[in-house]
């Protein structure tokens, strides 16, 4: 009865094309940075769902909070017959959304992780006969086609990911994902809120150090992809709120001066004593700056929910 695909759109090799070119580029920037997409190799994913799970990391409890408290609401605001999920990972909160939607006809999570996709899929169409499940490899920041299945549909991305992509990027993010969706159609956005900055802060540099090694992380990611010689324990891991910016920024500070060898890009990085790489930017938001920024890519938002404490909102807009 019900179907599970999965659709390879990423190339095996632009993967690794991609982090060449994002390392290359962003080693020889001036201040370094490095993307927050290379941190989710195996380890990092399992230092993420760890940190998921840190009294301090507040944002997916306050996010599951609202799908599981708002999930029937959700479903009569927009009785989605496909349901797409952007970066959905384990799937594991989007749960509460598919169990509310008795209509849905094709769930197609996203991600750039086959062995997620695959695990959660298998689960899915096991448990749910008649739903089917046509997973996409692929990388959602790049362009996107969707398989044809009924609508309307709902596009889902949690988490507060967004907040990854600096604003320029985020503008031709949600333009993109307008330009994927017909009138009727639907948005639903998690957005982690401007809050007390000790609050954020901690949630970014949890006394279990869990989010310093996730940090860290990426550096052995570019030693095993790329050959380099970067010491993890050579650089501090440093969180930061950025009022102006209204973001939290992770850094790594190189305690000492320190040359570190890229040899599958023939590059040789010198780091000064204290230099600070920037590896994320998790932007923080308020109502009126989400609701702008969606009206700017033709999204109209109709609902908005929060967790009891105001942490974290679910937003959902529809295309006209
Ligand atoms: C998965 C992007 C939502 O920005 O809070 C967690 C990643 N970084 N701790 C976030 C993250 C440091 C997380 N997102």
């Amino acid at each position: 009865m019900s179907e599970f695909h999965v659709t390879r759109i990423l190339p095996e090799d632009a993967m690794a094309a991609a982090l060449r070119a994002d390392v290359l580029n962003g080693l020889t920037s001036d201040p370094k940075t490095l993307p927050p997409k290379w941190f989710y190799d195996a380890h990092g994913s399992e230092l993420f769902e760890r940190i998921t799970e840190l009294p301090e990391y507040y944002p997916t409890r306050a996010e599951r909070e609202i799908l599981a408290g708002r999930a029937a609401e959700i479903a009569a605001a927009l009785p989605a017959r496909t349901l797409v999920e952007l970066g959905s990972g384990s799937s594991e909160k989007t749960r509460h959304l598919i169990d509310a939607l008795p209509r849905l006809h094709t769930y197609v999570p996203v991600d750039v992780s086959d062995s997620a996709l695959e695990q959660a899929g298998r689960a899915l169409v096991a448990e749910r006969p008649g739903l089917n499940v046509h997973a996409l490899i692929a990388d959602f920041t790049a362009g996107l086609t969707l398989p044809h299945s009924p609508g309307p549909r709902l596009l889902a991305f949690l988490g507060g990911t967004i907040g990854n992509l600096l604003p320029g990027e985020r503008a031709a993010f949600l333009a993109a994902v307008r330009g994927l969706l017909s009138p009727g159609d639907a948005l639903l956005l998690g957005t982690d809120l401007v809050k007390a900055e000790d609050v954020l802060v901690r949630a970014y540099d949890d006394t279990a150090g869990v989010t310093a090694a996730f940090n860290k992380n990426v550096l052995s990611v570019v030693n095993r992809e790329l050959g380099a010689d970067f010491e993890p324990d050579a650089f501090d891991h440093v969180a930061l709120w950025d009022a102006a910016n209204e973001w939290i920024e992770m850094r790594l500070r190189s305690r000492t001066a320190q040359t570190v060898k890229v040899p599958a890009l023939d590059l040789a990085v010198h780091f000064a004593a204290g230099e600070e790489l920037r590896t994320e930017v998790s932007a923080k938001f308020h109502r009126t700056r989400v609701t702008t920024e969606l009206a700017t890519a033709e999204l109209e938002l109709t609902h908005w929910w929060t967790d009891t404490e105001n942490r974290f909102a679910l937003s959902l807009s529809v295309a006209g």
